[in-house]
């Protein structure tokens, strides 16, 4: 069982990948955006709060966060192995996750700016089933479909130019800095996450074995 966590900035394709990963290992995947998103759907008193600062493409302040994260955490499934996709985002939060359980490694998703921006923008995601689509990368079968569920898809609300901005910068200030600290670890490995999303998932095996 492995227990990992996937690194990068929004729109490098944790997503995607940690579907398929954490499918192939039979462990959980756990998103702290998607734990977060559910919240918010779900109008509980912590997704009420999550939600501005995710519209605006800021950091949930970690106290909510830790709560969400923690509570996952200690479901059985996640006993012996999981895939954290989006947790952590910036020291405090590593600090803690240290306290919390060991990791196996840190996978960096390394993406250009300019990449980024592409694949956010055209990023289309399906409200009920939640799969993830891009408009010319990963289009759905029929424009504007899921090819799951047949719902209408939708954009996130933070893939808006303004948000996406902040989040960019949000990562540059806050989360960057945790490469220099999981590479003082000897927890860190890279992969180059441009290409299709089979050649990705080529390079995330063969950096984990
Ligand atoms: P979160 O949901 O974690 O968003 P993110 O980190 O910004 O990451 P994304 O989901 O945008 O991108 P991704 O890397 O998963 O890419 P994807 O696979 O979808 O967080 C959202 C918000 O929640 C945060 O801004 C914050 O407010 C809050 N939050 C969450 N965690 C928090 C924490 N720990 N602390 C505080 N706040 C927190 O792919 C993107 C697009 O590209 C898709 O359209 C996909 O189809 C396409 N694509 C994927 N791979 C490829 C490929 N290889 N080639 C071409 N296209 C591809």
């Amino acid at each position: 069982m492995a227990r990992v966590v996937f690194l990068g900035p929004p729109g490098a394709g944790k997503g995607t990948q940690a579907s398929r990963f954490a499918a192939e290992h039979g462990v959980p995947h756990l998103s702290t955006g998607d734990l977060l998103r559910a919240a918010v759907a779900a109008r509980t008193p912590l997704g009420r709060e999550a939600d501005g600062y995710m519209q605006q493409g800021q950091l949930v302040p970690d106290p909510l966060v830790l709560r969400i994260l923690s509570e996952r955490l200690a479901l059985p499934d996640a006993r012996d192995g999981f895939l954290l996709d989006g947790f952590p985002r910036n020291v405090a939060q590593a600090t803690r996750l240290e306290s919390m359980t060991r990791l196996d490694s840190v996978l960096f998703f390394d993406l250009p700016p300019e990449r980024l921006v592409d694949r956010l923008s055209g990023r289309r995601v399906c409200p009920t089933c939640q799969s993830v689509y891009h408009v010319t990368a990963a289009p759905p079968r029929i424009e504007g479909r899921c090819d799951v569920d047949g719902h209408d898809l939708v954009q996130r609300s933070d893939d808006r130019p303004d948000a996406i901005r902040m989040r960019l910068k949000v990562y540059a200030e806050q989360t960057a800095p945790l490469l220099e600290y999981y590479r003082a670890r000897g927890l860190l490995r890279s992969i180059d996450a441009d290409g299709a999303p089979g050649q990705v998932a080529v390079r995330l095996r063969a950096a984990l074995t």
